[in-house]
């Protein structure tokens, strides 16, 4: 599947800060994506990005929801249109007149796919957290406590196993690190400690 989006650029500078609500998120989010196991991986990586954004980058409010609004909604097509992912949630909040920013950390968010490389930290960090929170969570899956009692030492067990979580591409974590400059230590830590707040309703 060619998922290569042949463009860099994407929105307009014009519409900068513009974003949606957070009912209107929910409600495309609620439309598009049927996939419970989705929809739970986009909530857990909204909230890590929130989180980073607060904690790590200590953000306004505003730029917070940006972070965390990029999070929710970067898988929103693979669901119901894999063949068009990431090409047409990216033309929906362009449509929206949404944010550059935004919609570029979607564009990146695999960046060996789409063809587009991650720029800004909020980019970065989106493509950072995608794989790993996967593997973490299918790991609190195998785990009789959940993610009770998970550290750092397990995970990185289970990364080194390549049967496990086999379509994490381990390759691609490490990339992620290196150009967020985050430890991998640290990542797995900030998952293990926000992650489990995230459930559906
Ligand atoms: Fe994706
Ligand atoms: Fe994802």
């Amino acid at each position: 599947m060619n998922l290569q989006l042949h463009r860099t650029v994407f929105g307009k500078e014009e519409h900068k800060g513009n974003v949606l609500s957070r009912a209107e998120a929910q409600g495309l989010l609620d439309e598009w994506v049927l996939n419970e196991r989705l929809k739970l991986h986009m909530l857990q990586v909204a909230r890590l990005m929130q989180a980073w954004a607060s904690e790590k980058e200590c953000l306004s409010e505003q730029d917070q929801w940006r972070w965390e609004m990029a999070g929710l909604l970067h898988d929103a097509d693979w669901d119901q249109w894999p063949d068009q992912h990431c090409k047409k949630i990216i033309e929906e909040l362009e449509q929206r007149n949404i944010d550059p920013e935004i919609i570029h950390a979607i564009a990146s968010h695999g960046h060996l796919h789409f063809g587009v490389v991650p720029q800004s930290k909020m980019d970065k960090m989106l493509y950072t957290f995608d794989e790993l929170s996967g593997l973490i969570h299918a790991y609190s899956l195998m785990r009789p406590q959940g993610y009770e009692g998970m550290d750092i030492k397990g995970v990185k067990k289970r990364l080194k196993e390549k049967t496990f979580a086999a379509g994490v591409n381990r390759d691609e974590i490490a990339d992620a690190c290196l150009r967020a400059e985050v430890l991998l230590e640290d990542l797995i830590q900030f998952i293990i400690d926000h992650q489990p707040q995230v459930v559906l309703q």
